[in-house]
């Protein structure tokens, strides 16, 4: 038994937020951003509105229609998402309410792996659906990274990268012999954890970095303090990234990462009929399409269009592939990520 992807779907909030409109908030320019990044624009969530959850139903409604199941038919949920509508409980649960599913005999776990968050969810998913355990896992990646940026010129390097967005697929058990995941392979080093990172709030107490940064808390207090007056003072509140050494280490993980997974399979990168790696940037992507030694057609690149979107960003540009006949069945479809963490994973699946 393989795992196979039996509807996907996507949602894109409506609202575009050009280059030039970053301009007016920030010092960066249009061609700043498109000669380091590639991107023109993203999307932005309508706040107040739209959460993180919102956007993962209206991307997951498609994806359980194209599989042409119900919700009720779902019986796990995987939720990753780096910008979760609370601390806790996990998005997977505001899905499950969301989407209206009352029975209670399902489970939701939620992901926190960042930029690798939706192949850390595939290679969950693929183990539950093999062993037999569950046969309708309806797996999201989304974000709303609009409410946590820094709109200062101090943020500039990570603000302008980012966007909001979620893509959903449901996975089903599948007996085809030319069908299905073949391998997912997932990666970690904790080394530099803290080079691309949103520290604050959390629990650290200044343990990693020394408390001073941070500020102490209050002395009457017996517990820690979460969030710290000079926390919000120094703007500590919003992520950060060491951009280079985050550009240095994907451009060698992401080949390798695709090269193990075609190893394990017995493939060849010739084999692969489509690529669609994190849109990290597009100078990542196209660095390692170059490595790999693709054609264009064979990459999918919306970088463009919306930005990083995180955990969401594989589902999104593959549903798109999807959706403009990019995908037919058979293909040999090869899903890669790095990130935050840093963590990276790949995933070989036969359309
Ligand atoms: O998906 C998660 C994984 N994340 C990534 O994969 C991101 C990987 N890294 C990158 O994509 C790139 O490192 C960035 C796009 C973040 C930055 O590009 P860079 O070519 O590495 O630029 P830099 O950080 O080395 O900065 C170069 C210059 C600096 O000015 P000085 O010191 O040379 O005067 C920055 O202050 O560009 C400046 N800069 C900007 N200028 C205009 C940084 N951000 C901006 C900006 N607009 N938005």
């Amino acid at each position: 038994m393989k795992t196979k992807i039996a509807g996907i779907g996507k949602y894109l909030p409506k609202r575009v937020v050009t280059n030039q409109e970053l301009t007016t908030y920030m010092d960066t320019t249009n061609e700043w951003i498109i000669e380091r990044t590639g991107i023109e624009e993203r999307r932005y969530a309508e706040k107040h509105k739209e959460t993180p959850t919102t956007m993962a139903a209206a991307a997951a409604r498609i994806a359980i229609e194209r599989a042409g199941i119900t919700p009720e038919d779902i019986d796990f949920i995987i939720f990753a998402t780096l910008s979760p509508d609370y601390y806790f409980p996990g998005c997977g649960v505001l899905l499950q309410r969301e989407l209206g599913l009352t029975k209670t005999e399902i489970g939701a776990l939620d992901i926190r792996n960042q930029c690798t968050g939706f192949v850390y969810g595939m290679s969950v998913a693929d183990q539950f659906i093999k062993t037999g355990m569950y046969k309708n896992i309806l797996l999201v990646g989304s974000e709303m990274h609009s409410m946590g940026l820094d709109f200062s010129d101090e943020g500039r390097a990570v603000t302008v990268i980012f966007g909001d967005g979620a893509g959903a697929v449901v996975l089903q058990p599948t007996d085809k012999e030319n069908q299905g995941i073949l391998n997912t392979v997932l990666h970690s080093d904790g080394t530099h954890a803290e080079e691309l990172a949103m520290i604050n709030p959390g629990s650290h107490g200044g343990y990693h970095l020394g408390p001073e940064k941070f500020g102490y808390p209050d002395p009457s207090i017996p517990g820690g303090v979460f969030v710290t007056q000079k926390m919000v003072d120094d703007n500590m509140l919003t992520p950060n990234m060491t951009g280079q050494l985050v550009f240095k280490n994907a451009v060698v993980k992401f080949p390798e990462v695709i090269k193990e997974g075609l190893a394990k399979a017995g493939l060849e990168k010739e084999d692969i009929d489509l690529l669609v790696p994190h849109q990290a940037n597009l100078r990542i992507s196209q660095f390692v399409q170059k490595v790999m030694g693709l054609p264009d057609e064979k990459v999918v690149n919306n970088i463009q269009k919306y930005g990083n979107t995180t955990a969401a960003s594989i589902p999104i540009a593959l549903c798109e592939a999807y959706e403009d006949g990019r995908i037919k069945e058979g293909d040999l479809v090869c899903l890669a990520a790095f990130g935050s963490g840093f963590t990276w994973g790949s995933v070989l699946v036969r359309w």
